[in-house]
């Protein structure tokens, strides 16, 4: 493969294609793939963003938080919608992945029942707690945020329109975004939720 575009983003191991569905027989630049993967992604949105979905299509289950990495990803890698087992710079240990994907569940059934946060705060919680975890290989962020979206159109509210081309590491909202992450470890969701408000 070759490298000659810039890192996607900084947790994203540049030499590791093994996974990669699409031809083997060509190498793909680092650009090349990121586009098979917004083809991909631009299925998924189109079934969960363009009417809110039922609670029935999007139930925020263990499965089917997997089964949205799958139709984000599937066309593209074979470890896409399966649980980590190797660990990274960023997320919890591998071992440790299922077990928390499940409690985020849990609570995203608990936070709707009880009416725990408003809509916003609850995407944005979601938002995090799934990069937090980083389940998978790759694609974490790109799938926290749809999570995010499919909640906030489940609930009545726009997507955000993260600008997900742009999400690399010369993009000067990018900056701002992973401060807000860092903030939201801490307990302050301020930024973040803000973040979840914008929807120009
Ligand atoms: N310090 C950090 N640097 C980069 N990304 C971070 C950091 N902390 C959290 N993240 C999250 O991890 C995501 C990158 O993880 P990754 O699995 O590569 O997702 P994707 O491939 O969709 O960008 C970022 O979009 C962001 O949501
Ligand atoms: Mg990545």
């Amino acid at each position: 493969m070759t490298n000659n575009t810039k890192p996607i983003d900084d947790a994203t191991p540049l030499d590791d294609i093994s996974g990669l569905k699409i031809s083997k027989s060509k190498s793909y630049s680092l650009k090349e793939i990121y586009e098979k993967e917004a083809l991909n992604i631009a299925n998924a949105t189109l079934k969960y963003l363009s009417a809110p979905p039922s609670k029935k299509e999007a139930p925020f289950t263990y499965e089917w938080l997997l089964k949205l990495h799958e139709e984000m990803f599937g066309d593209v890698w074979d470890w896409a919608g399966k649980v980590r087992t190797v660990e990274l710079s960023i997320g919890i240990k591998a071992y440790l992945v299922s077990t928390e994907l499940k409690k985020l569940s849990d609570d995203i059934a608990f936070w709707n029942k009880n009416r725990t946060f408003d809509v916003y705060e609850t995407a944005t919680r979601i938002h995090h707690r799934a990069v937090q975890i980083h389940p998978f290989k790759n694609g974490n962020g790109r799938w926290s945020r749809m999570l995010a979206n499919i909640y906030l159109r489940q609930n009545g509210l726009m997507p955000v329109k993260w600008q997900e081309n742009l999400l690399a590491s010369e993009n000067p909202k990018r900056n701002a975004y992973i401060q807000a992450l860092k903030k939201a470890d801490n307990s302050n969701f301020t930024d973040l939720i803000a973040m979840h408000k914008i929807t120009y």
